[in-house]
């Protein structure tokens, strides 16, 4: 039997520094391009160890859906991943509870706004507590320290002369809190067949509006965001929302309205000096990143380190009107704006009025938080739109965790082939060429792929690209599978001590792989990883990064786990799901908030 080269390779940290361009600047822009010297994102000072990442904040006008818990699992996700990476990791959530919007959701319900604000808020929280959501920091638009750290902001874009008082004419769609030119409007009919103009990208109606407010410079922002988007082509991913928002970037930014008269918006922050105004809602929004970081005080640790993860609709506003606020300012930009695209239902947008709301709690009860976890985050592709079916979620399921990772585990730790109940032996003879080694070349592959899974996932999970990184997996388990199916331990002779040694050898060769598989899928299902890993006898301080070392008696050297007694069996790793569970999939009305 011939031997396949096994070759341990060592994985450095790919720390990428790019040089950046710029182009001439004007006298009366100079002192913000040094800023941009000093503080775009490959510039700043960093402390490699910390890591900060953030969801957007939620809106308080509805219940949270399934769209909304997918943007919490993915930075979850990244957030557990930097922990087993040994970094300190800051996860910041929480929830946008200021603007016309809530105001007038919360005067449809009779409420007053905050009573309002902290039910809704509060929903979210018992969402992300079910699904293991580990936030750090959750962070309410309402709270005094983001009050603090608003006005402060704005305040110093104020005294850069960046913020001028003037006039704002043009739609506005309260629905997206946003302005729109003429070309991003349409015309449309309401449910009554009255017409009326809606955005062309959100399909929400605007309203024509004329007031006197507070204007933000954004306009002379535009050639230092390009040098920034030039000089960093990785700060926004995937690709494909780099290039659109370089594309947007070719013409003229209008000046942003940064105010509302506060007639018309009372719920808001108010303008510092000026009480006839209220803070435009997206300003006051995207600050929260910064009052986690703990902004106006000290904040560098975590501000340097700062990424975010948006859906594809709020892109303009992060990749925009943030970074040039940030410059306005004078702070570091974000280091990467990580983008994934949405979760329809029968190819359309989640809407209430369409009653294709997908209830994430509900979701949860029916299939495991570890499974709806596991499905968005297997299925979810940044860069394009997914159709959620629960049939769709029963399928990858039992196949994935139920009978392929389930079903391994449950042979390697059966009773019947492993009575002693012990992490069995390896013996290298094998694994050998000489006469009396048993593996195929197929067995070599195998090792060779599970060696090099940690580093092929890492980069996935580096780049949020989470379904691949779980394709990978998945297939290691089903090589795993393979193993075991050909060489069918149950058939060998436990009389024989060789082929008990064997045997053990098998096991033992499984064993180490699903350690590994259980390692690398804990940001995915911490709870199955968990349940695994004792199973496996692995025990809390074992099942870092550090410890992906695959197979260490392949190479001559001790195995830690080798000869330890397995945990106790707890039930089955994931129960299979049955269709007949799932209603049929009618549309539903979602739950008014009263
Ligand atoms: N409040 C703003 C964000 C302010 S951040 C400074 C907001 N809130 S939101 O509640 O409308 O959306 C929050 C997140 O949920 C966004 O990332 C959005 O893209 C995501 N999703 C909303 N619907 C979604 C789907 N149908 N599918 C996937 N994600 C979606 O925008």
């Amino acid at each position: 039997m011939m031997r396949t080269p096994f070759v341990f390779v060592s994985r450095s940290c790919k720390a990428v520094h790019r040089l950046q361009s710029f182009s001439p600047i004007s006298a009366l822009w100079r002192h913000q391009r040094i800023d941009v010297l000093r503080y775009s994102s490959t510039h700043v000072c960093k402390d490699d160890r910390s890591y900060y990442i953030t969801t957007p904040i939620f809106y308080v006008n509805a219940a949270p859906h399934l769209g909304h818990l997918y943007s919490a699992v993915i930075a979850d996700c990244l957030h557990r991943y930097k922990l087993l990476k040994g970094f300190n990791s800051k996860f910041a959530t929480g929830t946008d509870e200021h603007g016309l919007k809530i105001q007038q959701a919360a005067e449809a319900a009779g409420k007053d706004p905050l009573i309002f604000c902290t039910d809704v808020s509060e929903r979210f929280k018992h969402l992300f507590s079910s699904c293991n959501i580990s936030y750090t920091d959750y962070i309410r638009t309402t709270e005094q320290r983001h009050h603090e750290a608003v006005k402060h902001f704005w305040s110093v874009l104020w005294n850069k002369g960046l913020i001028y008082k003037g006039s704002y004419e043009g739609w506005y769609s309260t629905q997206d809190e946003s302005f729109l030119t003429p070309i991003q409007v349409g015309d449309a009919l309401d449910s009554t067949g009255k017409e009326i103009k809606v955005s062309l990208e959100s399909g929400h109606k605007v309203e024509w509006m004329k007031e006197e407010n507070y204007m933000f410079r954004l306009s002379a922002l535009r050639s230092q965001l390009l040098d920034w988007l030039k000089g960093n082509p990785r700060a926004i991913q995937p690709e494909r929302f780099y290039r659109a928002v370089l594309q947007s970037l070719q013409v003229d930014l209008p000046d942003l309205s940064v105010s509302r008269q506060s007639s018309r918006l009372q719920w808001g922050i108010p303008v510092p000096g000026d009480a006839e105004q209220t803070i435009y809602v997206w300003l006051d929004a995207l600050v929260n990143y910064l009052t986690v970081a703990g902004y106006p005080d000290k904040h560098d640790q975590w501000w340097n380190v700062a990424h975010h993860i948006i859906g594809k609709d709020i892109l303009q506003f992060h990749t925009i009107y943030w970074p040039s606020f940030l410059l306005g300012a004078g702070l570091p930009l974000p280091q990467t704006i990580h983008v994934h695209s949405h979760w329809t239902v029968g190819g359309k947008k989640m809407s209430k009025s369409l009653g294709n709301v997908v209830d994430p709690l509900e979701r949860t009860q029916m299939f495991t938080t570890d499974g709806m976890r596991y499905f968005l985050l297997r299925q979810g592709v940044p860069d394009s739109d997914c159709d959620y079916t629960d049939n769709k979620v029963i399928k990858v399921l039992n196949a994935d965790l139920a009978d392929s990772l389930g079903g391994l585990l449950n042979r390697c730790t059966a009773p019947a082939l492993n009575p002693a109940q012990v992490y069995s032996s390896f013996c290298p003879q094998f694994f050998s060429s000489e006469q009396r080694g048993r593996a195929v070349v197929e067995d070599y592959h195998m090792l060779e792929d599970v060696k090099n899974l940690p580093a092929v996932v890492e980069q996935h999970y580096e780049s949020m690209h989470v379904y691949k990184a779980l394709e990978a997996i998945s297939a290691c388990v089903r090589q795993t599978n393979g193993f075991v199916h050909r060489h069918a331990p149950w058939k060998l002779d436990n009389r024989d001590s060789e082929d008990q040694r064997w045997l053990n050898t098998i096991i033992h060769v499984s064993l180490e792989c699903l350690r590994i598989y259980g390692t690398l899928l804990q940001p995915v299902v911490p709870e199955i990883s968990n349940k695994l890993l004792s199973r496996l006898g692995v025990r809390p301080h074992e099942r870092s990064w550090a410890d992906l070392n695959f197979l260490p008696g392949y190479q001559g050297m001790d195995c830690p786990f080798e000869g330890r007694a397995l945990g106790s069996h707890s039930g089955v790793l994931f129960s299979r799901l049955e269709t007949h569970n799932v209603d049929k999939q009618k549309p539903k009305k979602t739950k008014k908030l009263k």
